[in-house]
């Protein structure tokens, strides 16, 4: 061969091993909120922080709305390695076989963010999030939304006003024993199909928060909400484990402290998006906002306390009771 042509072949094979180089990592974040609420929000300052400060050698492709997957269909792609990263609700670990999770669904228990963040932000969160490495999942961080709404086509101000109506629930066993105890019927829905389901009636209501429901619409087809702040959504953020530990050790530094000032931007935000969205939904003039009197409130939680006891052996007993303890939550009080 002549020498001229080892020479091309050989600057041939360096610039496309340069380019290989050159690749970014590619992390496909997918969510099934608008871009307008907390998660969303969030989810882009992740993209922004880990680009600019990896310069480029990480490409954060962010898919909200459900447009890549449905909720049970992205634990599935996760785990497959078609997305490498979530941030699903806490109320959707169940199908994964990590119940604990459902903890947070339970009523009334946790009376602010502050409450809760004792618990996602401490030693009980760090164990929650140790139980996901068994099923190739790694857990980054909890985001907030915030605190629930119930919304319906009728006016729900005491636990009679339940009886009888299909409310759209996540897929958590908590969730179902909450709706039974007001004397409602469960559905399970992802929550794409939710605005719809609401629309041709397939279901007559459904709890979320103020940000997720005015985003989706949801008070178009909903003329009441009520202001029972009976629970909490919240996410964690977690990919898949195989790839997160294939990264560049100095790539994985970079994203963690890009995952760290995201979540702190996601939780200051949280409140503040859902008050917002709540004074949009105001405005609208679409839906009646029902507040409950304190009696209202403690009829409420009378019916409610039974979920706690019920559900106990589910999310664990001794999981609940440190929780109770981390926040100074007395059952016995509700
Ligand atoms: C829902 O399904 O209602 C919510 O969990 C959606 C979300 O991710 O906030």
């Amino acid at each position: 061969m002549k020498h001229s042509r080892i020479v091309v072949m050989f600057i041939g094979l360096l610039a496309a091993g340069l380019a290989f180089a050159q690749q970014p990592f590619v992390i496909k974040f997918s969510h099934v909120v608008a871009v307008d609420t907390p998660k969303g929000k969030g989810a882009e300052q992740f993209k922004k922080l880990a680009e600019e400060r990896t310069k480029g050698r990480v490409k954060v492709e962010v898919y909200p709305n459900s447009q890549l997957y449905k909720d049970k269909e992205e634990l599935e792609a996760l785990q497959l390695g078609a997305v490498q990263m979530l941030a699903p609700s806490l109320a959707k670990f169940g199908p994964l076989g990590v119940r604990e999770f459902e903890v947070f669904d339970l009523p009334y228990i946790f009376d602010s963010y502050a409450d809760l963040h004792k618990v996602t932000q401490g030693t009980i969160g760090q164990s929650l999030m140790k139980k996901l490495e068994a099923k190739g999942i790694l857990g980054l961080a909890f985001w907030d939304n915030g605190f629930k709404v119930m919304t319906a086509n009728k006016a729900l101000r005491r636990p009679e006003d339940f009886r009888g109506l299909k409310m759209r629930i996540q897929s958590s066993k908590v969730l179902d024993s909450q709706m039974r105890a007001l004397g409602a019927m469960p559905q399970v829905m992802a929550f794409s199909e939710v605005y719809q389901a609401m629309q041709t009636g397939v279901v007559d209501g459904s709890e979320n928060t103020p940000s997720n429901v005015y985003t989706q619409k949801m008070h178009e087809v909903q003329k009441y909400l009520t202001l029972s702040d009976h629970g909490y959504i919240g996410y964690a953020v977690i990919v898949n484990k195989k790839f997160w530990d294939g990264l560049p050790a100095d790539i994985r530094t970079i994203l963690e402290g890009a995952m760290r000032d995201a979540t702190k931007y996601a939780n200051d935000i949280a409140k503040q998006e859902n008050d917002e969205a709540l004074e949009a939904i105001r405005k609208s003039g679409k839906t009646q906002i029902i507040a409950l009197t304190p009696q209202e409130k403690a009829e409420w939680k009378k019916a409610l306390m039974k979920v706690h006891t019920e559900n106990e052996s589910k999310v664990g007993k001794d999981l609940l009771q440190s929780i109770y303890r981390e926040t100074g939550f007395d059952p016995g009080r509700l």
